[in-house]
């Protein structure tokens, strides 16, 4: 018999301390209005390690909403923590170089081993590490796959930049798969792509990398996020519509039957460009933008956690077509289409 794998539940979570964009304008030459109409965004969270918020801690606590929404979805399935045989992490701002974060979760949800690793392709790594779950668990190696998303943005955005600083914050996303038979799989066509960014249009210098760390070093700067906004914006409105079409093109599905798109949310204007794209009402469009900002890869899960929870994607018994899709710095793209 032939395995697919089945999304039982999302979950999300997000720091407690809010940043508006008022807050925002006591930092940097900004404005409200300005912020509200180019982007989409009014508000944003920000972690506080002096509350124990950190990727790690994030990424469990996401972890654990996913646990309850399964159990609130599809709790003929069951599955505990203690089930789980992989852990994939998506995240660019992992505690740690190594251990993993995917490691570091597990004693916070209780599990005592399993295998378990992160992957980095910046705001498309969520869907990255969906294709891979789905691919393990279709191989049949593994049959119940935790998929975590965490980025810590704001650790790395220069606060006095008001070009890059303004569109990110902080989260953290899950999904939960097993393996089911492969009539009952929800993953119907996935398309990733990256090409090299030659131009440094979206970057994060890992600085240790390039020179040796002297002791006179330490106090120094460290990297912060350095992003051509236009540039980023050019290629993501090509990159999104492109990601939605080659991954219906390989579900055999028509992009204007979509019920719904769960994109990254990078910028509301992106997504409008995207709807006008497919002739898809903007409605059919799940956007949070305006309550977290860009959460890099965590923004889809998260999303799609909200969009279960606030009755908008609604499992009436009818499966419908879903399609996330991603985008960001590698450059890197994708989608997944999925029935639900
Ligand atoms: O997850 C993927 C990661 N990133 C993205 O998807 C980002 C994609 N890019 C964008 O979303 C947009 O390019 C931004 C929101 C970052 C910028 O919006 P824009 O409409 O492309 O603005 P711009 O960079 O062309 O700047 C227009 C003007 C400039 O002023 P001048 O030179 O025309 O006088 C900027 O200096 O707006 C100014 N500006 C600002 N003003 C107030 C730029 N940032 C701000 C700001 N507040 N925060």
């Amino acid at each position: 018999m032939n395995i697919g794998s089945k999304i039982l539940a999302f979950g999300k979570a997000l720091p407690k301390k809010v940043v508006t964009n008022f807050d925002l304008e006591s930092l940097m030459d900004t404005s409200d209005d300005w912020i509200t109409q180019r982007t989409g965004i009014k508000e944003r969270r920000v972690a506080d390690e002096s509350i124990g918020e950190n990727s790690t801690t994030l990424a469990a606590a996401a972890a654990k909403s996913c646990f309850e929404q399964a159990k609130k979805l599809n709790p003929e399935f069951d599955i505990k923590p203690s089930d789980i045989d992989l852990i994939i992490c998506s995240t660019a701002t992992s505690d740690n170089l190594f251990p993993s974060t995917a490691c570091m979760v597990q004693p916070l949800l209780g599990i005592e081993s399993c295998a378990g690793f992160d992957i980095s392709a910046a705001c498309t790594g969520f869907i990255y590490a969906l294709n891979i779950a789905d691919t393990f668990i279709k191989s049949g190696q593994y049959k119940n796959v935790l998929v975590l998303s965490v980025d810590l943005m704001s650790r790395y955005v220069d606060w006095s930049d008001r070009r890059t600083a303004v569109i990110f914050g902080d989260g953290a996303g899950a999904v939960l798969l097993t393996a089911v038979p492969e009539a009952d799989a929800s993953f119907k066509g996935f398309y990733l792509n990256a090409k090299a960014d030659k131009d440094q249009a979206l970057y994060l210098k890992n600085t240790r990398s390039h020179y040796p760390v002297k002791a006179e070093d330490i106090d120094t700067k460290p990297e912060m996020v350095s992003m051509n906004g236009q540039a980023v914006y050019q290629f993501a409105v090509k990159a999104l519509p492109e990601s939605i079409e080659q991954a219906c093109a390989k579900a055999n599905v028509d992009p204007s039957t979509i019920d719904w798109v769960v994109p990254h949310q990078a910028n509301y204007r992106i997504l409008e460009s995207a709807a006008k794209r497919f002739n898809l009402p903007m409605e059919k469009f799940i956007c949070n933008i305006e309550k977290y900002g860009n959460t890099s890869s965590a923004s889809i899960p998260i999303a799609f956690h909200e969009a279960i929870e606030e009755g908008r994607i609604v499992k009436n018994g009818k499966k419908q077509t879903i399609a996330m899709a991603g985008f960001g710095a590698g450059m890197t793209w994708g989608a997944a289409v999925i029935e639900f």
